[in-house]
């Protein structure tokens, strides 16, 4: 059914976006007001500049996802996925902010990443829903997700942490909204769109790979291993897949998989610190 401006009833397909709508307004939250932005950050001079190198790139992610989210309003044609994503896009205004106050706190805002950059560009610039949808909700808010647990699990500062717990909880609304719709735009995916969207799967999971990776060092000096961050968002996009229920458009390979995360095994190895027990993890991943 396509959107008619004019209908004056709606269907009620969507219970469970309807519930995610709610969910939403329930936890809006003030960036200005729920953090305390006068207290002291406690990481050390070099630590600080490391952060604001690796969370330069969320926040640059964050100003794509406002942009793709408010793109996607007038993309879809059920109210209640529309009502998800304008909440959505307020979310995304209090996220690019809350991070650039905190970049300026750590150090000062980063120039984007090459790789991130192509990624990013591209989900703007696409016209289609579905490449939106799947690029962004599936595989950029994932993996962002999985470095806000990985940050929050090693590093021990109360107004990063605060921050990424805000933030990351409104990230999982955007994921969640990926599985309740994403089956639906998908399936009317035709078969040229759909191998296409395979395409560009390939090409943005190894942008984000390549971006992560060239982040490493920074990583490593606050204690991250931030290709356990890109392992998890791997397993965690498969079980977010498993959830939709449908495979159509969607790329998954173990090659491709393998591929990304042996940069950070040998990277691992070469300096004495992969296990056996981790090559068999990622093997069976
Ligand atoms: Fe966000
Ligand atoms: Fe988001």
């Amino acid at each position: 059914m396509s959107f008619d401006l004019f209908r004056a009833e709606i269907d009620d397909h969507h219970p469970r976006l309807e519930r995610l709508y709610e969910q939403a307004k329930k936890d809006f939250w003030n960036d200005s007001t729920a953090i305390d932005w006068d207290q002291p950050l406690t990481l050390k001079p070099d630590e600080r500049v490391a952060m604001a190198k690796i969370l330069s790139l969320i926040y640059y992610g964050e100003r794509a996802a406002l942009e793709v989210s408010a793109q996607l309003v007038p993309l879809v044609d059920d109210e209640q996925a529309k009502f998800v994503l304008a909440c959505q896009v307020i979310e995304e205004a209090k996220h690019v902010s809350a991070f650039r106050r905190l970049l300026k706190k750590l150090d000062v805002i980063h120039p984007v990443n090459p790789w991130v950059r192509r990624v990013l560009s591209d989900l703007v610039a696409t016209k289609h829903a579905s490449y939106k949808l799947v690029g962004m909700q599936l595989i950029v808010e994932n993996i962002a997700n999985q470095l806000f647990n990985i940050i929050r699990e090693h590093v021990d500062d109360p107004l990063i942490r605060t921050v990424l717990e805000y933030v990351g909880r409104d990230e999982k609304k955007h994921t969640g909204l990926a599985v309740l719709y994403l089956p639906q735009i998908l399936a009317k995916v035709g078969f040229v769109e759909s191998h296409m969207l395979w395409a560009k799967q390939i090409y943005w999971t190894f942008c984000v790979s390549q971006g992560i990776w060239d982040h490493r060092r920074e990583a490593e000096a606050l204690g991250i291993d931030i290709g356990l961050g890109l392992k998890k968002g791997i397993a965690a996009q498969d079980h977010l897949v498993e959830q939709m229920g449908i495979r159509r458009g969607i790329f998954k390979s173990p090659t491709l998989e393998k591929l990304v995360l042996s940069m950070y095994e040998r990277d691992s190895r070469r300096k004495g610190k992969w296990t056996p027990a981790q090559s068999r993890t990622s093997s069976s991943s």
